[in-house]
């Protein structure tokens, strides 16, 4: 089932995720749901927090095609080590019609739990390195615009209002 994204500034969005601590046919029929969300949206992550889940479970393909081959489901996800720099643009289907450069490291090691409870291991660089850095943000309810240089923030900022005004018809 496709769910609604919410998007910035929704206070959900800045909520912490809990761990989850039993993986049920609820917590797969969740992860359904998310990934059916992100290839309908279409995007290469989602995290559930994005669809007012508030427990820690990231979706990635970066692929964005839904073959499903290269769908990685993560419960529980915890970067293990990180090294080296990346600035790449970012976006974020919770915040539409916006992207942005972000430093993030260029290397990272992921450890989490499949959807069969089974603790898994990835390693990753390139843009799935960066999709785990950001997706693991949504579950500590930080987004890539939280990242930005305060001057870039401020234009993001009036962007988002400038948006806002011209969907309400004001002037
Ligand atoms: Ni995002």
């Amino acid at each position: 089932m496709i769910r609604t994204i919410l998007t910035y500034p929704n206070p959900e969005l800045k909520k912490k995720s809990a761990p989850v601590n039993i993986i049920t046919e609820a917590t797969r029929d969740l992860a359904r749901d998310m990934s059916e969300t992100m290839y309908d949206a279409p995007g290469v992550g989602l995290a559930a927090p994005q669809i007012g889940v508030h427990q820690r479970i990231i979706a990635i393909d970066v692929t964005g095609r839904d073959e499903r081959p290269d769908l990685i489901v993560v419960i529980n996800p915890v970067i293990v080590h990180a090294e080296g720099e990346a600035y790449e643009e970012e976006g974020c289907l919770s915040v539409p019609k916006y992207a942005a450069n972000v430093r993030r490291h260029a290397h990272v090691v992921v450890k989490g739990l499949d959807l069969d409870g089974n603790e898994q291991t990835w390693r990753a660089e390139g843009l799935l390195a960066i999709a785990f850095q950001h997706e693991i943000d949504h579950l500590d309810g930080i987004l890539f615009v939280d990242h930005l240089s305060p001057l870039k923030r401020d234009l993001f900022q009036r962007k988002i209002r400038k948006m806002a005004e011209t969907a309400a018809g004001a002037p």
